[in-house]
């Protein structure tokens, strides 16, 4: 798995501290990695940007920025505004490419959710994982409504024959609800892969060496963690 692409439900779901957490998780085992983030919207020049976060949370790693573009709106949308180039699914490929030719595993965030659009041509991330027959994570939230938004995601990745490695909750509560609980088990089923770990709320204020030592019980073996769906079901009350 030389380069994942990370995506989620939605924005603000929690996709660059899930991708932070790979990172960390992959580093702890020894292996090389690069963070590519496609499009940084909504951060002036000279700001840290996703890319700039996950290297603080997880630590010594490649971070790549392909463009940025002040508003936070869709990467189309704020390159039209902001008249400047917009980044084609193509380059997207092709950055991921050079960076796996020298990293062990090369982490790919997308802005927003799987369709959002990149260029005036309707461009997405989902594109460039099917150029890079790259396998998908899907961040989700915890609570009402990720069921919908998951399985949507799920049955896009799958349409388009792409690998859906698997599900993270990006953000789960320290007191879960009824519909929260229940999710950990429905999950899954509908997103037809895994859950492959849950992060909880407030993980990305911790400091970053207590983040790093603590990523790896937030996110199952695939992901280089010891994160257990079933214990977490236990100790969670999301038997239900
Ligand atoms: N587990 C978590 N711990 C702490 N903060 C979190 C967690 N999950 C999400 N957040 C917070 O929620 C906000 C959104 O998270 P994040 O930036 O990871 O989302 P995103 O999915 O990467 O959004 P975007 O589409 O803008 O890239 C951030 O302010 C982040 O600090
Ligand atoms: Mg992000």
């Amino acid at each position: 798995m030389p380069i994942l692409v990370i995506t989620g439900t939605g924005t603000e779901v929690g996709k660059t501290v899930t991708t932070a957490a790979v990172a960390a998780c992959a580093l702890a085992a020894g292996r090389s990695v690069a963070v590519l983030k496609a499009a940084q919207t909504g951060v002036a020049p000279g700001e840290p940007g996703d890319a700039a976060e996950v290297a603080r949370l997880a630590g010594a790693l490649t971070t790549a920025e392909l463009a940025r573009y002040p508003e936070p709106l869709a990467p189309g949308t704020a390159a039209r505004r902001a008249g400047l180039a917009p980044v084609r699914p193509q380059d997207v490929v092709e950055a991921a490419q050079k960076l796996a030719a020298e990293h062990d595993l090369v982490l790919v965030e997308g802005a927003g959710g799987l369709l959002v659009r990149f260029d005036e041509a309707g461009g997405t991330l989902a594109d460039a994982a099917q150029s890079l027959r790259a396998p998908v994570l899907v961040v989700a939230t915890a609570g009402l409504g990720t069921l919908n938004t998951t399985e949507l995601t799920a049955r896009e990745l799958r349409s388009r024959g792409l690998e859906l490695l698997g599900v993270v909750i990006g953000s789960w509560p320290d007191s879960p609800d009824l519909a929260s609980r229940c999710n950990v088990t429905d999950l899954p089923e509908v997103a037809g892969a895994p859950l492959l770990g849950a992060l909880p709320a407030g993980s990305g204020a911790l400091p970053p060496a207590a983040f790093r030592v603590a990523a790896r019980g937030w996110l199952a073996p695939r992901l280089d963690g010891t994160w257990e769906a079933e214990a977490f079901r236990g100790r969670t009350g999301s038997q239900v």
